[in-house]
């Protein structure tokens, strides 16, 4: 019958019958699917899996390091890419959204196809597209972006034989049970969604490392007190960005001219519409006065209260 344990049995012997003792190339990002896809490899092919986990340097405060020890003591080749500077310089003086969204898949792209030509002769590329990635393609504004950056790029810029993509028939819920089977860290399993072009595309503007560390420590402190309220589990998605806007504060005797934080948080089922969470004010309250007492460079939080439409979830 249909249990999760058969799936999950079921897939194992597909790809090892698939694969033999050949080589397996994967790109993973550290979100759910690539993640569940990564531990279901490694149960079937092994040390012939090698995951590249290109670390744009994008992501949020300690993440690189997470998706890293979450993959320690397993049996794969684990190649991590630390490539924050690559991103940043290619990154310098852009503002444009698009632009910005285009330059880190172009990026990513590069960075890996690199990677790829040190190990050599791939048989397989593997890739953790699941069953609403085949079904909503082109349909909407998020799978559109979607399709842009789950790595699409990749079959072109590595030579490989055939493509294996043993989740395509499964739902999410389905491929979060399969990471829970097999015993894949909670924070992976559970994770939020977090687009590709990561927090590039939550610093509104121009994007330099100094705001780029102003956003991770502010979003650490966010989602931290989110966990401890416990509203992680109704809320969909939730971030702060850090607008382009500075204005005027007043800190002990000094004024002072910083940044102004946003705080996002919705909850929706298909994340085409959202409403906004109605987080209760006294945790924002708690929010806002830990993150201006423990981050340099902020001084005015503000909570985002738009509905998609008109709003998107993300701020660009
Ligand atoms: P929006 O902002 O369009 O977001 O309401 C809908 C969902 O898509 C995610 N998103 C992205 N995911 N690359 C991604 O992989 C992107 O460029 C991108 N832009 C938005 C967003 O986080 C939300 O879950």
């Amino acid at each position: 019958d249909w249990t999760i344990e058969n799936i999950l049995e079921e897939s194992i012997k597909k790809v090892k019958d698939k694969v033999g003792d050949k080589k397996v190339l994967l790109a993973l990002s550290g979100g759910v699917d690539s993640s569940v896809l990564a531990g279901l490899l490694s149960k079937a092919v092994g040390k012939n899996l090698t995951a590249v986990f290109v670390d744009t340097g994008l992501m949020r405060k300690n993440e690189g390091d997470e998706v890293e020890s979450a993959f320690k003591g397993w049996d794969l080749n684990f190649v991590r890419v630390n490539a924050k500077n690559r991103f940043l310089e290619k990154l310098k003086g852009v503002s444009d959204p698009e632009k910005k969204r285009k330059i880190i898949g172009e990026e990513f792209i590069r960075v890996f196809e690199d990677e790829s030509k040190k190990i050599g002769k791939v048989d397989f590329l593997a890739q953790g597209t699941i069953y609403p990635d085949i079904i909503e393609s082109g349909l909407g504004d998020s799978a559109v972006i979607k399709s842009h950056h789950n790595v699409g790029g990749l079959p072109d810029v590595v030579d490989f034989e055939d493509l294996i993509e043993p989740l395509r028939e499964l739902f999410k819920d389905e491929v979060r049970k399969l990471g829970r089977e097999l015993k894949i860290e909670d924070y992976l399993v559970n994770r939020q969604p977090f687009p590709g072009p990561g927090l590039a595309i939550r610093i509104i503007g121009e994007i330099t490392e100094e705001k780029l560390n102003i956003l991770q420590e502010a979003d650490f402190v966010y989602r931290d007190e989110i966990r401890k309220a416990g509203l992680d589990k109704t809320i969909s998605q939730y971030f702060a960005v850090l607008t382009n806007n500075r204005s005027v504060g007043v800190m002990g005797d000094f004024r002072t001219y910083d940044y102004t934080l946003a705080l996002r948080a919705v909850e929706t089922t298909d994340f085409m519409t959202a409403d906004f969470s109605k987080i209760p004010y006294e945790i924002l309250e708690k929010i806002s006065s830990r993150i201006i007492s423990e981050v340099k460079g902020i001084n005015r939080i503000v909570y985002d209260i738009t509905t998609k439409p008109p709003a998107t979830i993300e701020w660009e």
